[in-house]
Order: structure tokens, then C-alpha cells, then sequence
């Protein structure tokens, strides 16, 4: 059997950032759909307590937070939107089918859009969780305000978890993806289809084979 050539995409460093993140945010979703929907309660058993799954809740969320912005750090300019990323949008029923379009870099437009929503939530969710945090912050907000952080908070969090669900499907559907984020290497096949213009700049190779 020949060895596939592989290229390295993700360190340990941002595999292990990565999995905290999405870590926290399982356990976020999980309580926090427990105590938005009475149906959902016995979520409340994710931190063995009602109780301690409400306190335990916004710390998780801070850590969170705190990882995602190292996630920003490292990977904001990788996402700046560009004339092949329009492309990209504009073509995506064609991706859909199997066929790529346009001189994609790291990520592709759907992933490029992704970032800048998952950034939009957890901005929106750090803000109106803190407004709404007994015993520590909430009391220095009028109750107006506190019930404004509790809409957008929900919002955001429904919308940040149908974003992550579709994240999370195209993952396992481009096979191959998920093991860079895993062992933190691509096979050159898979550079060379999804990523033309990054699978270039790491290899100094042309595209065709
Ligand atoms: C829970 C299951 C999750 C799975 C299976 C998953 C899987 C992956 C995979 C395979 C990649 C690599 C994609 C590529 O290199 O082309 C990736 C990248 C990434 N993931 Fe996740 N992920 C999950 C959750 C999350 C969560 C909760 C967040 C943050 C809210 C997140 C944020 C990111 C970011 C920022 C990237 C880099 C992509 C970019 O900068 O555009 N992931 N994920």
C-alpha cells in the first residue's frame, strides 16, 4: 500500500484550544437549553445538580469565551472574505454537488461566514451574560435591561447552535476534515480539492498533478 503524502493543518496547541471550546460549548448548550425549556430540565443533571448546573454554567461560559478568543487570535486573518470566497458563496449549490469552485485558501466561504458568526454570538453571549449574572453582576442593570440580555442571550446561543450543528455536519461530510482537527494533518488530495490556494502556499507545489 503507497503512503499518502499528508501536510500538517492544525498543531497540538490548536487542536487542544479547539476540543475545550468545543467541550464548553456541549456542556453550554446542554444547560442552557435545560433552563430555557421546561421539557429539557433533567438536562440540569449534565452538572449533577439544577443548582450547581446554574452556577456552574457562566464560568463554563467564560472559559469558553476565553478560548474562542484564542481561536480569533490565531485564525481571524485566515477568514477576511475575498473575491474567491464571493465566488465560493455565490456557487454554493454547485459545492453542494460534489464540484469546488474558486481559488480557495485556508477556508472556503462557508467557513469564512461560520467564523464571523460564531465571533457575532460569543461577543453577544459574554455581554448579555455577564448583565444577567446573579449574584455578581446583575444587580448594577435595570431590570429592563437585564430582560433585553436575557432575549438576545437566548437568541444568540439558538443561533449559535444551529450554526455549530451545520459546522459540525459539513466537518464529517467533507471526508477527510475531521482528522485534521484530530491527528492535525490532510492528505494532499484533500488540500489540493478544497483548498487549492492554501495546498500552494504550504507545498510550493502547482495544483495540477
Ligand atoms: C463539537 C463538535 C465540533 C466538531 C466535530 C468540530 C470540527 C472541526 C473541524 C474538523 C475543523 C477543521 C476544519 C478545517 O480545517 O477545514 C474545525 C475548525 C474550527 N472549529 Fe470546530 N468543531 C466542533 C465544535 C466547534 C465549536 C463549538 C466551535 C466554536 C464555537 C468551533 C470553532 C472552530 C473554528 C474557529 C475552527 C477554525 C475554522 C475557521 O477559522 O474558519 N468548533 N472544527
Amino acid at each position: 500500500m503507497s503512503k499518502e503524502k499528508l501536510i500538517k493543518r492544525y498543531n497540538a496547541a490548536e487542536r487542544i484550544n479547539h476540543w475545550i471550546v468545543a467541550v464548553c460549548f456541549i456542556l453550554l448548550a446542554i444547560s442552557g437549553l435545560a433552563f430555557f425549556y421546561p421539557a429539557f430540565f433533567w438536562l440540569t443533571g449534565v452538572f449533577g445538580t439544577p443548582q450547581l448546573a446554574r452556577i456552574i454554567h457562566p464560568f463554563v461560559g467564560v472559559i469558553m469565551f476565553l478560548g474562542f478568543a484564542r481561536q480569533f487570535l490565531r485564525y481571524w486573518h485566515h477568514n477576511l472574505v475575498n473575491k474567491e470566497d464571493v465566488k465560493w458563496m455565490l456557487a454554493v449549490k454547485s459545492v453542494l454537488t460534489g464540484q469546488e469552485v474558486g481559488d480557495t485558501g485556508k477556508y472556503n466561504g462557508g467557513q469564512k461566514g461560520m467564523f464571523w458568526l460564531m465571533t457575532a454570538c460569543m461577543l453577544a453571549l459574554l455581554c448579555t451574560g455577564f448583565i444577567m449574572w446573579r449574584p455578581y453582576f446583575a444587580s448594577s442593570f435595570p431590570i429592563p435591561v437585564i430582560r433585553i440580555a436575557l432575549l438576545v442571550h437566548a437568541w444568540s446561543a439558538l443561533i449559535l447552535i444551529a450554526g455549530i450543528v451545520v459546522h459540525i455536519y459539513a466537518a464529517i461530510w467533507v471526508r477527510g476534515t475531521i482528522r485534521a482537527m484530530v491527528e492535525g494533518v490532510v492528505t494532499y488530495a484533500w488540500a489540493k480539492k478544497h483548498h487549492p490556494k492554501w495546498f500552494r502556499e504550504v507545498t510550493g507545489e502547482k495544483n495540477k498533478s
